[in-house]
């Protein structure tokens, strides 16, 4: 838009730096506690561990989501498309506090899991999914997130939706979700319903949802070996979703 000054300037033209319009888009990160590592025993016996994905990898993961988002079944299409976006996000600094979880096994990509902080006290969650499918590993990476928002991040609300059918029965169904009034209430992935976890009901019942799915808990305590087989992530070569 333009209009003329209404006094006499002695610069007409006063040029910016990128480097200061950036501050004015990216949002100043709160200083958020990272997550730790942790593995889990699936049901077939095999070990999955689940550490922070590094930006470096980033582009290789954008990669893949291009290949999974062709998936038209079980609304792979639109998660696809939606967590390709949330990594460039993250990637390109477009998304407040986010993170963004991986699942690994002997460092193959088998799940995932991302949100972000919209403020101290909630917990944004944005998308999972299983790269693998048949070991619950979808359940155990969004539990994952749960258990990142209340037990280390101090959150006192975890807010989700459900794009999916598989998504709607694990968690809003599987963890007994309630969801604040709707349209009133909605969430920032296509304004639809948001289903909630309270640090309260997270205490009394949630907590124990992964042993109820897979048997086990996740363990923090991670053999050297293990974080080691994790360190170089190996894109699968095939989306067998
Ligand atoms: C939602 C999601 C993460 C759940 O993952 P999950 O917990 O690992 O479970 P799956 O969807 O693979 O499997 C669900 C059930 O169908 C069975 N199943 C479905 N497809 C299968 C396949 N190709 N092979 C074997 N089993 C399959 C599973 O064994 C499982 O049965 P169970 O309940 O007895 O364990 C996963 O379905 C997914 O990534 N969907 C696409 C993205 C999405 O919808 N994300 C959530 C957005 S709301």
């Amino acid at each position: 838009m333009l209009l003329d000054p209404p006094t006499v300037v002695s610069q007409n033209e006063i040029t910016l730096s990128v480097r200061e319009i950036e501050p004015l888009l990216q949002a100043p990160p709160m200083n958020v506690p990272p997550w730790p590592g942790a593995t889990i025993t699936l049901k077939d016996g095999r070990t999955m561990y689940i550490r922070e994905a590094t930006l470096e990898e980033a582009p290789a993961m954008m990669g893949y989501m291009k290949r999974v988002m062709e998936q038209d079944h079980d609304f792979y299409d639109v998660v696809g498309a939606r967590v390709h976006a949330e990594i460039a996000g993250w990637y390109r600094k477009r998304l407040k506090d986010p993170y963004t979880l991986l699942g690994l096994i002997d460092g193959e990509w088998v799940g995932f899991a991302n949100g972000r902080l919209m403020n101290e006290d909630i917990n944004i969650s944005l998308h999972t999914m299983a790269l693998a499918r048949g070991g619950r590993i979808g359940a155990i990476m969004y539990y994952v997130k749960t258990y990142y928002a209340f037990e280390i991040l101090g959150s006192k609300e975890f807010w989700a939706t459900y794009e999916s059918y598989n998504g709607w029965h694990r968690w809003g169904l599987g963890m007994a979700q309630p969801s604040y009034p709707w349209p009133e209430y909605q969430h920032e992935l296509g304004g639809a319903r948001v289903y909630y976890v309270t640090k309260k009901y997270w205490d009394a019942v949630v907590k124990d949802y992964v042993r109820q799915m897979v048997g086990t808990d996740l363990v923090f305590d991670v053999p050297v070996e293990i974080v080691k087989a994790n360190e170089q992530l190996k894109i699968p070569q095939d989306v067998t979703v």
